[in-house]
Order: C-alpha cells, then sequence, then structure tokens
C-alpha cells in the first residue's frame, strides 16, 4: 500500500525508518521527484528496479547530504570538486569512479565501477538523506518510459501500489533533470544535458565539456567497464554438466547437483527481486570461489527477470558488451 502524504518532519522521519527498512519512498527534489531507497540495501534497489518496470539496469544517482559524504562514495578529481563547491546543493550529478569503501551497492550502479552523485537543493529531500543518515538511491520517479514527474499526483498515477511512501512536497522548481557530468574518461564529459547550462559548468571548469560517445548516452548500463566474472556462464541450463558449478534460480539445479558441487541459487523461492539483489554478488562469489564454468538456470522473462537475463547475457558473451567506453 501506498501513503501519500504531506512533507513535514513527523513524515520525513517516517520516511527514513521505511527506507532503513529496505522500503521506497519517493520525495520531492528541486529538479524532478526522486524514488529513494537506502542504496547500501541491494534488496531495497532491486525493489527500485522493480517498480519502474525497466527491462535493464540502469545505474541510479546516489543522493548524497554534502561533498563530504560524496568524497566518501566516489573518487572526485580537483576538477569535480571544484564543480561539486560551484553547484551543491544543487541540480548537478558528477559521475566518477566509486570510491573502495563506500556504501552504495553494486546493483545501484548497475555493475559499474562509476557512480553517479548529487547533493539536491530541496528541503525535504535533504532531511530526508540526514536522517537515514546514508546515501539514498534514486532515479526520477516515474515508470520506465513515461516522463519524469513534477507533483506528487504525477509520482502517484505511475507508482501507486508499487512504492510504500510518496512525500508531498508540491510542484517542483525546476521541472527538468540534473546536469550529468562525467569525470571518468580524459576530459569531463557532458552525459545529459540538465538544469544547469552547459556553459555555467564550462565557465568553472575554464574547459569546454567533450561529448559522449554514442554508448554512454544510450545505454550507461550497456558500457564495457562493467564487472564481467572469469567463470565461463552457460545460460539457459536444465544440467549440471561435469566440471561445472551452478547459478541457480528457484532451486531447479540445487536439486540435480552432485555432492560437493558449488552451487549458488539467486533466490531459492524463485523471487526475482531477491535475485535481482544477490545477482552482482554471486557472480563475483563465483569467481571468489574459482569457479571456471558455471551452469546458469533458466530464469523466467518477466518483471526483474528481463533485466537479470540481459545482465546475464552480457556477462555470459563478454564480447556483446564491447562497446568502448572511455
Ligand atoms: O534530477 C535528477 O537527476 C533526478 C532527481 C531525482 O535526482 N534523477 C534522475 O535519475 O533523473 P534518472 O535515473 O532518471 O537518471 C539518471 C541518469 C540515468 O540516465 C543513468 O543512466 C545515469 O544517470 N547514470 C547514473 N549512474 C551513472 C554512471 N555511473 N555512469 C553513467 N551514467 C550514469
Ligand atoms: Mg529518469
Amino acid at each position: 500500500m501506498t501513503v501519500l502524504t504531506s512533507a513535514d518532519s513527523g513524515s520525513i522521519a517516517r520516511g527514513a525508518q521505511i527506507l532503513r527498512e529496505g522500503g521506497l519512498v519517493a520525495f520531492p527534489t528541486e529538479t524532478v521527484y526522486g524514488l529513494g531507497a537506502d542504496a547500501a540495501s541491494a534488496w531495497a534497489v532491486a525493489r527500485i528496479y522493480d517498480a519502474k518496470g525497466r527491462p535493464s539496469f540502469n545505474p541510479l544517482i546516489a543522493h548524497v547530504a554534502n561533498i563530504e559524504a560524496a568524497r566518501r562514495e566516489a573518487v572526485l578529481p580537483d576538477a569535480a570538486l571544484k564543480l561539486a563547491e560551484a553547484f551543491w546543493p544543487g541540480a548537478l550529478t558528477i559521475v566518477a569512479p566509486a570510491a573502495p569503501g563506500g556504501s552504495a551497492c553494486e546493483l545501484a550502479r548497475a555493475g559499474l565501477p562509476s557512480i553517479a552523485l548529487r547533493v539536491p537543493d530541496h528541503p525535504v529531500a535533504r532531511a530526508l538523506i540526514s536522517a537515514l543518515g546514508r546515501p539514498v538511491a534514486a532515479p526520477s520517479a516515474n515508470r520506465s518510459g513515461h516522463v519524469s514527474p513534477v507533483t506528487a499526483a504525477h509520482v502517484a498515477e505511475d507508482l501507486s501500489g508499487r512504492v510504500d511512501m510518496i512525500l508531498d512536497g508540491g510542484r517542483t522548481a525546476t521541472g527538468l533533470e540534473s546536469t550529468i557530468v562525467s569525470f571518468c574518461g580524459a576530459r569531463p564529459t557532458l552525459l545529459r544535458p540538465g538544469a544547469v547550462a552547459r556553459e555555467k559548468i564550462e565557465r568553472v571548469l575554464g574547459a569546454k565539456l567533450a561529448a559522449p560517445i554514442r554508448a554512454e548516452i544510450m545505454a550507461p548500463g550497456m558500457t564495457a567497464s562493467h564487472y564481467a566474472p572469469n567463470a565461463r556462464l552457460r545460460l539457459e541450463a536444465h544440467e549440471i554438466r561435469a566440471g561445472e558449478s551452478a547459478l541457480d534460480f528457484g532451486g531447479r539445479l540445487t536439486a540435480l547437483a552432485a555432492p560437493g558441487t558449488v552451487v549458488l541459487d539467486l533466490s531459492p523461492a524463485g523471487d526475482l527481486v531477491e535475485a535481482a539483489a544477490n545477482l552482482f554478488a554471486y557472480l563475483r562469489e563465483l569467481d571468489a570461489r574459482g569457479v571456471e564454468k558455471a551452469a546458469v538456470a533458466h530464469i523466467p522473462e518477466r518483471g526483474l527477470g528481463e533485466a537479470i537475463n540481459d545482465r546475464l547475457r552480457r556477462a555470459a558473451a563478454p564480447g556483446l558488451s564491447q562497446i568502448p567506453a572511455q
């Protein structure tokens, strides 16, 4: 059930508690409404992807309280810090290499080695982030393919029944998403034009922003810099062959495993949200256990299954994701 409530100190505190328990809270920012979850919880982040109904994992912006919090999550070069000082809090999102020991989970980054960060300039967003005390992962609070919401009513139209709470803070001031600048390549790159004009950013940087290569705009979740497991994956497996370990779903392969076989079950109960939450960790776990070949159980192509299968296909055929990422 979705609680739609006006944002005040009481409802924001309840919202933070919902986030702490792994729930979803839509909240206003100065740009558009965000669909928030605890960025540290893969479970909660999986619920975001489920609620949005996206066919692949798109990396999410981690909303943080201030520059210090951003520096715990990302390695920010001097030029990025300059922009942060000039535009935060505000409608600028900075993409930079994820810091070792950052709290955002890998699913929030969609498996990328980089992370998108923003300090929003809206009292409700800021109060929610500080009440949680951790980064809030949030895409725009619309269903996939719909326009970004600028009122709580828009959020409710798209996500009622799919989120736990919608904090109503009125119409957003800007109505346009944040500008996204990446510091992962040789030069600062404008990934998405948005509420902060390019010229303002270039003035602070003292340099022109580079244009992204096509793949970066179309599908940042699909570039080559993803974590790819060493293990060779055989998808849609109905049995475990000699020398294989298994990545299971719903206990399908577990029942067939010889004693001593490594079997990791993404969700013994056959729950696609749980499977999404475990996916990246289990791909790494296969490598940590030195697995060379793994049979992967059939995963239904519904709900989050579509995004999980998309990611597994890329992991199984690394050639598929060899779009150069800069
Ligand atoms: O104004 C905004 O930016 C709003 C409010 C809620 O903050 N958020 C928003 O999020 O528009 P979303 O998910 O709709 O768009 C974020 C964009 C996506 O296109 C995503 O691909 C990109 O940011 N992004 C996130 N992390 C990235 C990364 N590590 N590398 C490249 N792009 C990234
Ligand atoms: Mg969006």
